[in-house]
């Protein structure tokens, strides 16, 4: 080594010495280490782990962490980066758009969810519980569809004698289209692919998703990261053959971690199907699937389609006005009121009933599944507040006849005059309609459409509106029979004058 002259000889004479020391060992093990080529897979849902485990962090399951050779970093080969060439990007404003086009369900109802029909190239993902009509909705529906070529129908869950019971169940013969219908009976994802390229079809359905699987996925068969891989292989596969995709998955016991929500990120639109609780009081005693979108690129998810299930098949609910109405003769008794409320683009009356009692323990309970129990706890607040009503005493219940779920804002106004009307046992009058957003400080804030809740309610026999104000003169033909009122005080006083 020469002599040390300016720093940039201090500098590789460091160097050198660094290089020849045992340092260099410490650091050889260290990037080694950092560039180990093995990861602690979990053989339920596929999560990597640099280190083992006994209970993988992502789906809890105990003992599922195996040793595996890690894959590569991406664009590198054998530890060196790879060159690649650019990928394609587009100027957006010179993209052309492109409408997939829509194919009709031939279910008005399932239609109305979708946001007007089935989305070309699209994969609607149909989550719910077994025994909700899952496979019913879509065996019909590949028999009632408007196009002119196949279906394939892939069953991991049926055999075809099974399918054709239901198509005779359901009377698919007579739609004169059971000739296109295609049925296939596996789960492997190879023989549904080859399947689908020989029937080259338009409408894939696939029920479930919980029973794909493929021996590319490369972990166990029945688990989540099998689903996702069969799952995204038919998304693609629809996408580029211009198809359509429904497919099914069971809402599962154990949770939400086998079921639809690992799917939802890889499709356009899931759907869920609920059934109505079949002890709330049914106006007609009909029992109602509620079919909603929870997620949907090309539409709304305010839309809900109303089935009832009859001996063949489901069937959808034209007349929903009054459904969830209690018919009675006479009076109203305390605790009723009725609620406008908007569902997509329709106006439904549901009855709201509340009982109040006093609390059983220390702390008073709000008992409502299908009004959020938030929601119930702010308006008995801004009623004990604002009209000195005692209600922090005591248990609330609050029930939605029909057992439809109301997420509306617009129903609290209803909700608080049930309250009202429980606790002091005033009944409200008959032939009135309530629609309003309560606030915190006690005012009423308009809602959408009130013209449309107005008329719709008068069709259907309730003369009186209870509402917002609207800025709309109250006794122009459109708002009609509109008791308007500021806030609840004014409110209260306009309808028990
Ligand atoms: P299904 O569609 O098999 O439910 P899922 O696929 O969601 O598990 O059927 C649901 C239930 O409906 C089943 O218990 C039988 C009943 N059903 C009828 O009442 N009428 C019918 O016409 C059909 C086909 C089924
Ligand atoms: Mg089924």
């Amino acid at each position: 080594m020469g002599s040390i002259k300016t720093n940039r000889d201090l500098i590789s004479a460091s160097l050198g010495l660094y290089l020849t020391s045992p340092w260099q060992m410490l650091y050889h093990n260290f990037i080694s280490m950092k560039t180990r080529k093995f990861v602690y897979r979990c053989s339920s849902c596929g999560h990597e782990e640099p280190k083992w485990l006994g209970r993988c962090p992502e789906c809890g399951e105990w003992n599922t962490l195996v040793e595996t050779a890690a894959a590569p970093p991406p664009g590198t080969k054998g530890g060196r980066r790879e060159a690649k060439p650019m990928p394609q990007t587009w100027p957006l404003a010179s993209v052309e758009s492109k409408e997939g086009g829509r194919i009709s369900s031939g279910i008005a109802e399932l239609d109305r969810v979708l946001g007007g029909g089935i989305m070309r190239r699209g994969a609607v993902l149909v989550g719910g519980e077994p025994g909700i009509g899952k496979s019913t909705l879509l065996l019909q529906a590949a028999a009632a569809a408007k196009i002119k070529s196949r279906v394939l129908y892939v069953s991991g869950e049926e055999s075809a004698g099974q399918i054709k019971l239901r198509a005779d169940r359901l009377g698919l013969e007579e739609t004169g289209n059971i000739e296109r219908i295609e049925v296939i009976c596996t789960g492997n994802l190879a023989d549904i692919e080859t399947a689908l390229n020989a029937v080259k079809p338009s409408l894939v359905m696939v029920d479930s998703a919980q029973t794909l699987f493929s021996a590319d996925a490369g972990s166990v068969p029945g688990t989540v990261s099998q689903m996702k891989f069969c799952s995204f292989e038919l998304v693609s596969w629809v996408k580029e053959h211009d198809a359509a995709l429904f497919l099914v998955a069971h809402v599962t016991k154990e949770g939400l971690i086998a079921g639809p929500k690992t799917l939802e990120h890889l499709v356009d639109t899931v759907l869920y199907f609920e059934q109505n609780d079949k002890t709330a009081g049914l106006s007609e005693g009909r029992d109602c699937r509620f079919l909603r979108a929870s997620k949907n690129r090309f539409g709304s998810v305010d839309e809900i389609g109303i089935f009832t299930m009859g001996d063949k098949g489901l069937v959808p609910v034209e007349d929903t006005g009054t459904l969830f109405l209690v018919r009675r003769e006479g009076e109203v008794p305390a605790g009723v009121a009725t609620a406008a409320v908007l569902e997509g683009s329709r106006t439904i009356l549901v009855e709201i009933q509340a009982l109040t009692i006093p609390a059983k323990g220390a702390v008073s309970r709000v008992f409502a599944d299908k009004i959020d129990s938030g929601r119930v706890s702010r308006v008995a607040a801004s009623l004990e507040k604002h009209l000195g009503l005692r209600l922090s005493d005591q248990d609330l219940y609050i029930n939605v006849a029909g057992g439809i779920r109301i997420t509306e804002v617009g129903v609290e106004l209803a909700l608080a005059f049930a309250l009202y009307s429980a606790r002091t046992g005033l009944a409200l009058p008959a032939g009135l309609a309530i629609s309003g957003e309560l606030s915190l400080t006690g005012e009423l804030r308009p809602v959408s459409r009130l013209a449309g809740r107005i008329k719709t309610a008068r069709g259907l026999g309730f003369p009186v509106f209870l509402g917002p104000q609207d800025g709309q003169p109250q006794e122009n033909g459109e708002n009609a029979g509109l008791k308007a009122a500021s806030d609840i005080k004014t409110a209260v006083g306009l309808i028990y004058a």
